[in-house]
C-alpha cells in the first residue's frame, strides 16, 4: 500500500492506512491461542501489506485481545510511530473478567472512559492511542461530561484523536457539539450484504462533514462465504462476474473494492487473521469498479434493480 493509500483523519496529522487490520478475532483461530511470537509475525505481515492501523476494543476476546496483541507488539521489530493503534470503550460485558458487571450495558461516564483508556494503554504496552472510539451509543450519555473526558484525554496526549462507532448522525452531532475539535470518524457496519448505510443518512452525514467512515465486518463477518441464503448466493455470483471482468481473482477483493468505490472514502476494517487473505483484499486498492459493476452488486444484494 503506498502513501497515497492513506486517509487523513484530522487536520493535525492523524492518518490511517486505507485498509485497517481488525483485531477482534485474534484469539478465535481454531481454539489455539497464538503466542507473542505468532502475534508479532501477524503484525509484521499486516504492516508489510501496508495495513499499519490496528483496530481494537477493550472488550475484544472477552477483554483479552489487547494484552495478547501488546505482548506481540513488544516482540515486533518495527517502530511504534510507524503504526496506528485504535481502541474503543463504553461496552460493559457481563464477563468473568468483569464480575462487577451484572448485565451487558454501556458506560460513557468520565470515570469509566479514563479508566478504560488507561487499561488499554497498559495492555497494548503503549503510552498513546492514535484513535479512541466510543463503541456504541449510550442512552445515558451526558454529552457535556463525555466530551470533557474525551477532550481531557487528547489534551493529556494519551489519545491523538477521538471518534465514535455505531452512532446515528444525530447522536454524532450531539457529542460533536460539545467538543473543541472535530470527531474523526464513525465506525459503522457495512458490506455487500449490509447496505443500509447507503440510505439511512450515515454516509451523507460523513460526506457533509468531511470525515472518512470506518467500516466493520466488510465481508459480513464471513457470511459472504458461508451464508446459505439466496441473497448471499446472488451476491457471490455477482462478485464472481466482476472478479472475472476486472481480473481481481477473488470475491473478497471485489467485495472490498465495492466499498472503496464509494465517494465517502470508506475505510474497511478487515477481520481475517490469515495473511494470504489480507493480501488478496489489499489488491482491492489496485482495481476500480465502474458504475455498472458497482450497481450489479447492489442489485444482487437487494434482489431487485434500482427504481
Ligand atoms: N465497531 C464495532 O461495533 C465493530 C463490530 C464488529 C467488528 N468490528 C471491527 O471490525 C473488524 C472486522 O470485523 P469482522 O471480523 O466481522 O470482518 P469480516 O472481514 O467481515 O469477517 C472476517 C471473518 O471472515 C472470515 N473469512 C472467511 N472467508 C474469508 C475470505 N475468503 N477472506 C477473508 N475473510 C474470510 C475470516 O476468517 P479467517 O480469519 O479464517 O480468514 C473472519 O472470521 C473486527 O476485527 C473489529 O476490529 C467493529
Amino acid at each position: 500500500m503506498s502513501r497515497d493509500h492513506r486517509i487523513a483523519l484530522t487536520r493535525d496529522g492523524v492518518s490511517l492506512s486505507r485498509l485497517v487490520f481488525g483485531a477482534w478475532r485474534l484469539l478465535d483461530s481454531g481454539g489455539v491461542r497464538p503466542d507473542a511470537d505468532q502475534v508479532a509475525r501477524l503484525i509484521g505481515s499486516a504492516v508489510d501489506l501496508g495495513l499499519t492501523s490496528f483496530d481494537h476494543a477493550d472488550i475484544y476476546g472477552n477483554y483479552e485481545v489487547e494484552a495478547a496483541f501488546g505482548a506481540g507488539l513488544a516482540r515486533w521489530k518495527g517502530k511504534r510511530d510507524g503504526i496506528e493503534l485504535i481502541s474503543k470503550c463504553d461496552i460493559m460485558l457481563a464477563s468473568a473478567n468483569r464480575p462487577q458487571n451484572r448485565l451487558k450495558h454501556y458506560d460513557t461516564s468520565a470515570a469509566h472512559i479514563a479508566a478504560s483508556v488507561d487499561r488499554s494503554l497498559a495492555n497494548l504496552r503503549t503510552d498513546y492511542l492514535d484513535l479512541l472510539l466510543l463503541h456504541r451509543p449510550d442512552p445515558l450519555m451526558d454529552a457535556d461530561e463525555t466530551a470533557a473526558a474525551l477532550a481531557g484525554l487528547v489534551k493529556s496526549g494519551k489519545v491523538r484523536a477521538v471518534g465514535v462507532s455505531n452512532f446515528t448522525p444525530s447522536q454524532f452531532d450531539l457529542l460533536a457539539s460539545r467538543l473543541p475539535f472535530a470527531l474523526a470518524t464513525n465506525q459503522i457496519e457495512m458490506s455487500v450484504l449490509r447496505t443500509s448505510a447507503l440510505t439511512d443518512g450515515s454516509l451523507d452525514h460523513a460526506q457533509r462533514l468531511g470525515y472518512a467512515p470506518m467500516v466493520w465486518s466488510p465481508l459480513g463477518g464471513g457470511a459472504l462465504f458461508t451464508g446459505k441464503e439466496q441473497r448471499e448466493a446472488r451476491v457471490r455470483a455477482a462478485l464472481a462476474t466482476v472478479a472475472a471482468e476486472t481480473g481481481a481473482g477473488d470475491l473478497a477483493t471485489v467485495a472490498i473494492a465495492w466499498l472503496l468505490r464509494h465517494p465517502a472514502r470508506l475505510v474497511p476494517v478487515l477481520g481475517s487473521m490469515k495473511p494470504e487473505r489480507l493480501a488478496a483484499m489489499a489488491k482491492a486498492l489496485e482495481i476500480s469498479l465502474d458504475r455498472q459493476q458497482w450497481f450489479a452488486i447492489l442489485e444482487a444484494s437487494e434482489g431487485r434493480p434500482v427504481a
